[in-house]
């Protein structure tokens, strides 16, 4: 029998805030078991709090194996990897950190886009493999430019902004937009159908969220759409894009080229992707930042202890505090 524990880490999760909740209250730091289901499932049995990043399934199952838990602290942004809803009927609270990374996202992408426009990496490649080619390397500037930014939520709005400074034309396509919003109002972008953006940007950049309603949006008919010219760039969630579509697309040069920071799988297997120039991989790096980081874990460390004390938590998804199972009702 596992011994009681007041919260349980399954991920790297570290910091100084993390310490600090370490110093005072029962954790157990296990960031390698969300690799082992079954002993997940025993470890969480006593456990009043579950800290995770985004490898740690959380599904139905491990919240009914959950009897003791208060809250779930997710250290990012996206909660695809958690049933909300099984939460939700446990009367366990979500928390998760949905605005502490997003400058980080948003300057990645920016790097992203200069990587592409000026082939930043394959000339780092050619230099260090003892060329000098640079009539080899001419770039494209970003000004004068157009992106588009498909999902406009606060990393969307954020890269925006970035943009604009770069002197480029910005427009967005997210149908859950109010067009009278501070963002829109601030950022002033053409909202657009998908199709327009897609037709008319020179770099597009995705920052939706997953799940159903968005898997596999980007498909090869959507890549077909875009100049030949222009530059995708991903992120966000890998299960956005249909990976094969892109590979074909690239393939008939129907885009120039693409940067990819989330993949389908994750970590993927090596693929046609790991073998062009045209195509920058990165390994999921987006919030991976010292300072988005801390942000991240003190506002989960913050949360947990709140709950755990009986307070409400701050960044919650579903509800402050716990409640009743709906099946005690
Ligand atoms: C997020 O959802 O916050 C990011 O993708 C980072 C992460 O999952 O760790």
């Amino acid at each position: 029998m596992s011994t009681a524990i007041d919260v349980l880490v399954t991920e790297n999760i570290v910091g100084e805030p993390m310490e600090a909740m370490r110093r005072r209250l029962a954790v157990g730091f296990e960031p390698e078991l969300w690799k082992k289901p079954e002993q997940l499932a025993d470890a969480v049995a006593a456990a009043k709090a579950l800290v995770v990043r985004n490898q740690t399934r959380v599904t139905e199952d491990l919240i009914r194996a959950g009897g003791e838990l208060q809250i779930i602290a997710r250290a990012g942004a996206g909660l695809d990897n958690i049933d909300v809803e099984a939460a939700g009927r446990a009367g366990v609270v979500v928390a998760s950190t949905p605005a502490q990374n997003a400058v980080s996202v948003a300057e990645l992408t920016l790097g992203l886009m200069l990587s592409l426009a000026r082939r930043i990496p394959e000339a780092d490649r050619h230099v260090k493999g003892g060329g000098w080619a640079r009539q080899n390397f001419y770039g494209t500037e970003l000004f004068g430019k157009t992106l588009g930014v498909v999902g406009f939520g606060r990393i969307g709005f954020l890269t925006a902004m970035r943009a604009k400074a770069f002197g480029m034309d910005v427009l967005a396509h997210d149908p859950y937009l109010d067009p009278d919003s501070l963002t829109v109002i601030q950022a002033r972008p053409r909202l657009t159908e998908l199709d327009e953006l897609l037709a008319t940007s020179d770099f597009i950049t995705c920052h939706l969220p997953g799940g159903k309603q968005t898997r596999g949006l980007f498909t090869y008919q959507r890549f077909c759409r875009m100049k030949p010219a222009a530059y995708f760039i991903n992120v966000a969630r890998g299960e956005v894009v249909d990976e094969t579509g892109l590979l074909r697309a690239l393939d008939e040069r129907r885009l120039a080229g693409a940067a990819l920071d989330v993949r389908s799988t994750e970590p993927p297997q090596a693929d046609a992707f790991g073998r062009r120039d045209d195509v920058i991989l990165l390994p999921h790096i987006g919030a991976f930042t010292h300072e988005a980081q801390h942000r991240v874990v003190a506002s989960v460390c913050r949360d947990v202890e709140a709950v755990l004390a009986g307070n409400r938590a701050t960044n919650y998804f579903n509800f402050p505090t716990p409640r009743k199972r709906v099946d005690e009702h």
